[in-house]
């Protein structure tokens, strides 16, 4: 820890769904921080699931201190669980957040009465050598939202922002790639909100960043530039990964081995392609695929004069996340009348910036030679290859 701030969080390892839908196999990390100087802030509290491991860190980290701040940077409940319990225990202390977070403060604690103090951009919070620098973020990815800037050790306290999936060490630590976990958690968490995350990023522009203590995931150290990069790269909806993703959704295979194929033929012609089973991948991780592609294909069967609901599933949650600026292809299976193609264009048509290319695919139950003819002018359109 650099001097003075404490990492009092904890890892819920027995976690299967974080929010109740996304997969986290490696468990996930609540974090919260304590700075110790002439004043005593905590940073954030946890997640109701490891309520008993931080208290417990944080009476032990305080020792005969009494807290004097608890700076809530966000009130989602995986960090706000304790918020109560902790004004009970320490009445005299300040709770430092926004506006809105005070507005909706009586929402999660109806019956608790706090002290509170409200902060605004660019407001400070002097503890001694430490001074906390309030930075506004409202809408990564909750209204109430601000990071802390703290100004001796060029600390960045960034709420939700540069976030992983995944346990830590009792020092906020992990080893793995970060990259991996951390993307799939922007765009399935904060994705939505890519434009208000840009603003922050050129506030942070402005500050030297030398740590980042984020309320998920490993504390960030060194190649901060790195971690900058990405979400700028990301909240931009820029594809870092080349190539065209194959997302299909089959219900008795002939559809997916289309797909096959069509992966086949993409690589055959130099273009890198990946296929993505959306009835054996959960959505999150499917979603943080096509995100990170230049190009989607997407493939479905129909189903109850509709479309197979893996594929819905898809391109609803793509839809939701703000998936745009793609263009994407599509290739319907019907046996006797297709509707899967009208449903899926309908639904890329309502997403910003997705240029749908033409023609669209339609099999009836297995290729033939005209379906083929079809897909090699969809995949030239496609990846403008002759
Ligand atoms: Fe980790 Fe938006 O809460």
């Amino acid at each position: 820890m650099k001097e003075g701030i404490y990492y009092i969080g904890a890892s819920d390892t027995e976690i299967d769904l974080f929010e109740n839908q996304y997969p986290v196999p490696e468990g996930m990390a609540y974090n919260s921080y304590v700075i110790i100087d002439e004043k005593t802030a905590v940073m954030d509290t946890v997640d109701a699931r490891v309520t008993e491991k931080w208290q417990k860190r944080l009476t032990e980290t305080l020792g005969d201190r009494k807290p004097d701040y608890l700076v809530v940077q966000h009130l989602e409940p995986d960090h706000s669980a304790n918020i109560g319990w902790f004004a009970e225990k320490w009445p005299e202390a300040t709770i430092v957040l926004t506006a809105k977070a005070a507005q909706m403060l009586p929402q999660f604690f109806a019956d608790i009465k706090f002290k509170t103090q409200t902060v605004k951009e660019g407001d400070t919070l002097n503890l001694g050598k430490h001074t906390l620098q309030f930075i506004m973020a409202p809408m990564v990815h909750w209204p109430e939202v601000m990071m802390s800037y703290e100004q001796t050790t060029h600390s960045l306290f960034s709420a939700d922002a540069f976030g992983e999936f995944g346990a830590t060490t009792e020092n906020g630590e992990d080893d793995d790639d970060w990259t991996p976990g951390a993307r799939r958690y922007y765009y399935n968490i904060v994705g939505k909100y890519g434009v208000q995350v840009q603003g922050v990023l050129k506030k942070a522009a402005a500050l030297k960043i030398e740590t980042i203590y984020p309320l998920h995931g490993p504390i960030l150290r060194e190649n901060i530039g790195e971690y900058v990069g990405h979400y700028a790269n990301w909240s931009s909806w820029k594809a870092e990964q080349k190539g065209i993703v194959v997302a299909v959704a089959s219900i008795h295979g002939n559809t997916a081995k289309a797909a096959e194929t069509i992966v086949e033929k993409l690589k055959a012609q130099g273009v890198e392609s990946k296929l993505i089973d959306l009835t054996r991948t959960e959505v999150s991780y499917a979603v943080a695929e096509a995100m990170d592609h230049e190009g989607l294909i997407v493939a479905a069967s129909s189903y109850d004069a509709g479309l197979f609901p893996p594929m819905e599933n898809f391109l609803l949650h793509l839809k939701a996340k703000s998936y745009q600026n793609r263009k994407v292809g599509i290739v319907e299976n019907g046996s006797w009348a297709p509707t899967a193609g009208k449903i899926m264009r309908g639904i890329l048509e309502s997403m910003k910036g997705i240029e749908i290319v033409e023609p669209m695919v339609t099999i009836k139950t297995k290729p033939n030679e005209t379906v083929w003819a079809q897909t090699e002018e969809m995949i030239k359109a496609l990846t403008g290859k002759k």
